[in-house]
């Protein structure tokens, strides 16, 4: 959105298409596009829509294709949306990506992420008053309700926020809207609920305030239209943002800071049911309801986000830059938390809560993918520094088993993204059973952050590729740190401790020299990638390591890929074991050792050919091993960390080789917004 800041139309298409392609490495299948068909100021109304399959290259060609569009047109106030789509209702094409319209003149134009559980019973409803669709997107009953409501207006002048507010009344499910209608050139409309948004400001001029307050509803729907006559057309500098005077303010409106953050990096977090309206140059925020939090305002925040941060640099792929900077990641995360002169830790976004943390009955450990595997890595660890009972739970089972939660649990919620809609949603449901939340996240002012009563923010940096690698380890550390706090009194486990913050220390060292392991890596790679199926085994600290391999192979090399508990081997895996099948087996010099040997021999006495993750002192396992990767050793419950690198290099290189693109596995996303 551009405020007396005049710009041509080119300009305003690459802004539009840059933010997408930040966003893009999330995975998505289609984009589109809407502008100013012409200037509205000489009231010729009008919106242009631009959509097609296929990545953000393919829309950007497509618009410079379009013969009835003047580029070098000049606006003074203008308003755009675009919009990535990864398909959830319908197949990816260009009727299903949005925006979606009302009607073919396009009176009305909305973008979504989320999901609308009701959309059939408002399809339903819109059809029976002669609305036709053409899509078969959920997305499209927004569009379609926006315009019934504007049809059915009892006054001329209602205002387009009284209409968005209108429509979410209408709607359940999780959305993340923006709505741009003929009707109110210039003007932009947007909310949320469920799924995340902000707002990005730049001026270089003094802003009115820091904080804008938010104006509530204080009657009930019927009289709306008399408020908004009143209040909302008598917006005056206290109740909106503009630049003082009458200078040039520009807002962005995004469901992610990267999309945005090379023009700005002022921005404002909306929350569930804020309407967030742009007219004149102004922002305004109203809402019906009270939110949760009961702020009476929202503040313009200044994020500490680079855009060299999220930028590939001499990689080939953002997943193979994030393998390799983790032993900066991994230190980034201890930062200032854990002292190694004292021994001892402390988390800022903990410590409030210690107390209470500390005469919990239980601790719930909940995560999606990479997520759930590192609770499930830390979960021997927490048990042992915290004495006391840990569950680590996948979000979607733990919500369809209707998990009991009591008042004197304590809940985590482990998300590099921190909108994963399953964690999001298992997060609701236990602060609703009045537990204790905590976020373990990497993403500042996600869902999950603000809406757990404390946390920790990982401090890993953005993770750009779909597949999640340094996330990982730093979830890893973190839950590794928060044991450590909670037994510092614990005189029994004095030497434990020392013993562990040791092996923290030393933890970038040891990874730089696992990554020297890369050629190696490579040329087992090499032998590897034709193969339809890879068996990864292990147990104890390092199953979670298995699991974790198996998960990245699949996800980007597409091959069939499992982890195997070697406790479970002789429980069926053992029939898939034979001369062809490649194995890799975790075997490390901790109490499980012996156990691994006889999964070694069960293996090799089936003409299998183990590879071995393996210390670099065994030389008990190198005897039966068709290949070795020999690993540094550290303290036993921090090993997964140093075991998991090799297989995601592995996993990178054979995706290389098969010709895939590492950072957008086919059918993924990195952030999934939707249940
Ligand atoms: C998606 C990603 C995975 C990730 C999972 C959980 O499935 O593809 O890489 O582990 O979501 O994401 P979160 O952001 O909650 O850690």
């Amino acid at each position: 959105m551009n405020y007396r800041v005049p710009k041509t139309r080119k300009e305003i298409f690459e802004t539009l298409i840059k933010g997408l392609q930040r966003l893009e490495y999330r995975g998505y299948d289609s984009a589109g596009v809407a502008i100013d068909g012409n200037n509205h100021e000489v009231k010729e109304r009008h919106i242009h829509l631009v959509k097609k399959r296929g990545k953000v290259k393919a829309l950007d060609e497509e618009l410079y294709k379009q013969d009835s569009m003047d580029l070098k047109v000049e606006f003074e106030t203008h308003f755009g949306i675009a919009h990535t789509r990864w398909a959830t209702h319908g197949v990816p094409n260009a009727v299903n990506s949005h925006p979606q319209r009302s009607d073919k003149g396009n009176e009305f134009v909305v973008i979504h992420n989320g999901i609308i559980t009701n959309y059939k019973d408002l399809r339903k409803f819109l059809e029976s008053k002669g609305y036709e669709f053409e899509s078969e997107t959920d997305t499209e009953t927004i569009a379609k309700l926006i315009k019934y409501v504007f049809d059915n207006r009892e006054t001329e002048d209602i205002t387009f926020s009284t209409l968005v507010e209108r429509v979410i009344q209408q709607l359940e499910g999780a959305f993340a809207l923006v709505f741009k209608s003929i009707h109110y050139p210039g003007e932009a409309v947007a909310t949320r609920r469920g799924s995340p948004l902000l707002i990005g400001v730049r001026s270089k001029y003094k802003l009115s305030t820091e904080q804008i307050p938010v104006l509530y509803r204080t009657c009930n729907i019927e009289n709306v239209k008399n408020i908004c006559k009143t209040r909302m057309k008598r917006l005056d500098s206290s109740t909106c943002l503009h630049a003082v005077g009458d200078k040039a303010v520009e807002f962005f409106f995004a469901s992610d800071a990267s999309a945005i953050i090379e023009h700005t990096n002022r921005v404002i977090f909306l929350e569930d049911d804020d309407i967030a309206a742009v007219a004149d140059g102004k922002l305004s925020i109203h809402r019906v309801k009270r939110s949760a939090s009961d702020d009476p305002s929202r503040a313009i925040q200044t994020l500490q986000m680079e855009l060299q941060q999220i930028m590939k640099g001499n990689f080939s792929a953002f997943m193979q830059k994030e393998i390799f900077e983790q032993p900066e990641s991994v230190f980034n995360t201890m930062r200032g938390r854990v002292n190694f002169e004292t021994n001892t830790v402390l988390l800022g976004g903990l410590k409030d809560h210690l107390k209470e943390i500390r005469r919990c009955r239980r601790l719930i450990v909940i995560g999606c993918g990479t997520s759930y595997h590192a609770a499930v890595a830390t979960r021997q660890v927490l048990e042992e520094l915290t004495e006391l009972p840990v569950m680590v739970e996948l979000a979607s089972d733990f919500l369809d088993r209707n998990t009991p939660v009591f008042r004197d649990d304590v809940c985590f919620f482990i998300s590099q993204s921190g909108e994963t809609a399953d964690t999001l949603l298992a997060l609701r449901y236990c602060k609703d059973r009045g537990a204790l939340t905590v976020g373990i996240t990497n993403t500042v002012g996600s869902s999950i952050s603000r809406e757990t009563d404390c946390g920790v923010h990982i401090n890993a940096g953005p993770e750009v590729g779909v597949a999640s690698t340094k996330a990982y380890t730093s979830q890893f550390i973190s839950l590794v740190m928060f044991g450590l706090m909670m037994s510092e009194d614990r005189i029994s486990l004095q030497n434990r401790r020392q013993e562990i913050i040791r092996g923290l220390r030393s933890l970038p060292e040891l990874i730089k020299e696992v990554l020297l392991l890369d050629e190696k890596i490579h040329d087992l790679a090499l032998e590897l990638y034709t193969q339809r199926s890879l068996l990864v085994m292990g147990r104890g600290y390092n199953y979670a390591t298995c699991l974790e391999g198996a998960l990245k192979i699949k996800e980007i090399t597409y091959m069939h890929s499992e982890g195997i508990l070697a406790g479970e081997l002789k429980h069926g895996p053992l029939a898939l074991v034979d001369k062809q099948m490649p194995v890799i087996m975790v075997i490390m010099k901790d109490p499980c050792f012996a156990k691994c040997q006889n999964a070694l021999q069960q293996v090799t006495a089936r003409q299998g050919r183990p590879i071995i993750l393996c210390s670099k002192d065994d030389t008990e396992s190198s005897k039966f091993a068709y290949k070795t990767i020999e690993l540094p050793h550290t303290v036993d419950c921090l090993q997964g960390i140093l075991s998991v690198i090799p297989l995601q290099l592995l996993s990178f290189h054979l995706a290389v080789l098969r010709g895939y693109d590492v950072d957008f596995p086919r059918n993924l996303a990195k952030s999934v917004t939707v249940e």
